[in-house]
């Protein structure tokens, strides 16, 4: 089990989702002899999990019966343990759409949060792709570093410990695509800028750059904050197109070269 590769049978150490109905689904990490309570009674790991395949029916003790399914990015972000507020697929789907992600994509996003967007960025971008994710919270950063561990996705991660705003992405012209998912973007746009690859001398022509705010009611202050910053940034301000997306939950904010592809931020 890996959550960037399929496998048919559920075996010892893998993470598998229990699917007890369309709004209750929990992970759970699968090992010889432990068991996991649900309402529908106790399900054993040894004799009802391991050697069974992806996608069977399990009786559990009491006579109900589950769904344990392979892990998905998609079924981890409704199931994860929420450390912060997440990033929906919905949301997930145009951002990945938005900053043209594909494999091999070499990705920055801050911060990493509860992991929600990584395990999507992940398993988009594999196998040769690369996400460097920053988190200032160091408890949430070794988190999300034993989540991608235990989720056989570490290779194609380097999770840092440090304030993006004052640090930057730990990566000089690497990056295809930046994503900033913080409180205040608009300090994190200069290394985003150093992070992004740079095509010819002086351009800076990415895929994106995309700050989301989850609070719509910040979403003004954030849009000119980060204009005013782009306009002292960007010597060619005047050729950038400010456009407004509105995504489910956030408000994003983007400026376009004028090919259409250019840098991208928001509030
Ligand atoms: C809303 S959460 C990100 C959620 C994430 N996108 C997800 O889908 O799970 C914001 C995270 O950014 C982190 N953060 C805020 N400011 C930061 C900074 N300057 N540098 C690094 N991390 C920061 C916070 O600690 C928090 O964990």
């Amino acid at each position: 089990m890996s959550f960037v590769e399929y496998s048919e049978v559920i075996q010892d150490s893998d993470v598998a989702i229990i699917y007890l109905g369309h709004n209750s689904v929990m992970p759970v990490k699968v090992q010889h002899g432990a068991q996991t309570q649900t309402r529908y009674g106790v399900i054993r790991h040894s004799s009802d999990l391991i050697g069974q395949r992806y996608g069977s029916k399990v009786t559990c003790s009491k006579g109900g019966w589950v769904y344990v399914l392979h892990p998905t990015p998609e079924l981890w972000t409704v199931s994860l343990p929420h450390r912060t507020q997440i990033l929906y697929t919905t949301d997930i789907a145009t951002i990945t759409m938005m900053l043209d992600l594909k494999p091999g994509s070499v990705v920055c996003e801050s911060g990493t949060g509860s992991g929600s967007l990584s395990h999507a960025i992940l398993r988009t971008i594999a196998p040769t792709g690369h996400l460097h994710t920053v988190e200032f919270h160091q408890q949430r950063a070794e988190k999300a570093a034993e989540e991608f561990r235990e989720h056989r996705v570490s290779h194609l991660v380097t999770v840092r410990n440090q304030d993006v705003c004052k640090d930057g992405f730990g990566v000089m012209g690497a990056a295809d695509a930046v994503f900033l998912d913080i409180p205040s973007p608009w300090e994190a746009v200069g290394h985003a800028k150093a992070a992004l690859k740079k095509h010819g001398k002086e351009h800076v022509h990415t895929e994106g750059v995309i700050p989301t705010v989850l609070k719509p009611t910040r979403t003004s202050t954030t849009v000119n904050t980060s204009w005013r910053f782009f306009s002292k940034a960007h010597r060619n301000a005047s050729s950038l197109l400010p456009k407004i997306v509105s995504l489910s939950c956030c408000a994003l904010f983007g400026m376009w070269n004028q090919s259409g592809s250019g840098l991208v931020t928001g509030g």
